[in-house]
């Protein structure tokens, strides 16, 4: 990696659906109830795509308004990369659709499949392509419409998620701004402890599992509670370490939004005050990949965040996969 060249993040954007459902519009057809909803997870509210919100329109949108941001036209970019894991299609990648959605060019455009880690583990890829010098200005964007894969009669599963999508866009820039240290990790023997059985080349669709309703999304919730506290504790202590900093010096720290009861637990595990950490899951629910650029995106907006802070970036996700990075907020000269 060459240390005079750094990844800073010059823009920032968001984007959500037109719809929102209330925990009371949930309890309607199903049993449970705004109270439960409230105090197992914090969740107020969500927004749900609609048939003309596929994740390349939600994608495309946060991408726009990140290079608005940055000042930057969509020729500017050389790499895209997307993360989500409900892509518009299965083949081919979502990327790039959104690729041809911005006017991009011919840009490399990829997508990246780690979950609800899919935004950590883009800004670990980018940044090592910026800082490689394989890239200049790349855009990365985290976007999934997971309520796809959502069985609305599962209460287990459907009170929990929202449709959204984030970006940011990294630029080459001489002085150590963006991330200082990120890790990703994984752990494959956790796969089925939330996952979508049919509708691969494991098990390709079949009326039959269709009635089974195995195109959607199941999980253990108590297990990955467990672990979710564990993988975002450890990833965010290397994190910190590596980037030769402490707790003390993290100005806030932005984690993946599922449950603000994991939030307090990892809050709680690693000495921090929840005044340094931010949620907004109350207002969208588990977006996925695009939890922790919508968080990023809403602490700058809202001045939680301004040049010269160090931020931490945690999450974890199905897979099972975590990861972390310290960032450094602002930019020199790209
Ligand atoms: N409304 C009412 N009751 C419910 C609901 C609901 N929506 N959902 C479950 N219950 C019931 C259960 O059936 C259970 O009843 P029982 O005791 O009669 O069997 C009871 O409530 C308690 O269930 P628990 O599983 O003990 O509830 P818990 O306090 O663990 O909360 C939850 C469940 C919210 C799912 C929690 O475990 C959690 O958040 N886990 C992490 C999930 C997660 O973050 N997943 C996303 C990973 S990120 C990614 O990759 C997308």
């Amino acid at each position: 990696m060459n240390s005079s060249r750094y990844a800073a993040i010059v823009g920032w954007g968001m984007a959500l659906p037109r719809r929102l459902v209330t925990n009371d519009e949930l309890a309607e057809r199903i049993e449970t109830s705004d109270e439960w909803i409230r105090s197992r997870t914090g969740i107020l509210q969500r927004y749900v795509a609609g048939p003309d919100e596929p994740t390349s329109v939600l994608a495309a949108a946060a991408g726009r308004a990140a290079l608005a941001q940055a000042g930057l036209g969509p020729e500017a970019v050389d790499t895209l990369i997307v993360a989500t894991c409900t892509p518009d299609r299965p083949f081919p990648a979502t990327a790039c659709a959104v690729q041809q959605q911005l006017g991009m060019g011919r840009t490399a455009a990829f997508d990246l499949v780690a979950a609800c880690s899919g935004f950590v583990y883009g800004l670990s890829v980018g940044t090592s392509l910026v800082r490689s010098g394989v890239s200049h200005v790349l855009l990365l964007i985290a976007a999934d419409v997971f309520t796809h894969l959502i069985d609305w009669d599962d209460r287990n599963t459907c009170v929990l998620f929202g449709d959204g999508a984030g970006a940011v866009v990294l630029r080459a820039d001489e002085a150590p701004f963006g991330a200082l240290a990120s890790n990703m990790g994984a752990w494959g023997g956790g796969e089925t402890l939330m996952a979508v059985d049919a509708g691969g080349t494991l098990l390709p669709i079949t009326p039959e599992l269709l009635t089974q309703r195995r195109q959607y999304v199941y999980m253990n919730g108590r297990e990955i509670f467990k672990h979710a506290v564990r993988g975002m504790c450890e990833s965010a202590e290397q994190a910190v370490v590596e980037a030769g900093v402490s707790f003390d010096a993290i100005r806030l720290v932005v984690p993946h939004q599922a449950n603000v009861r994991i939030i307090e637990a990892v809050a709680k595990r690693l000495g921090l005050p929840m005044e340094r950490v931010f949620v907004n899951l109350d207002r969208y629910g588990n977006t996925s990949a695009a939890s922790v650029p919508i968080a990023l995106y809403e602490a700058a907006e809202q001045g939680r965040i301004v040049a010269g802070d160090l931020v931490l970036l945690t999450a974890f996700g199905g897979g099972l996969t975590w990861g972390s990075s310290v960032v450094r907020w602002g930019h020199g000269h790209g």
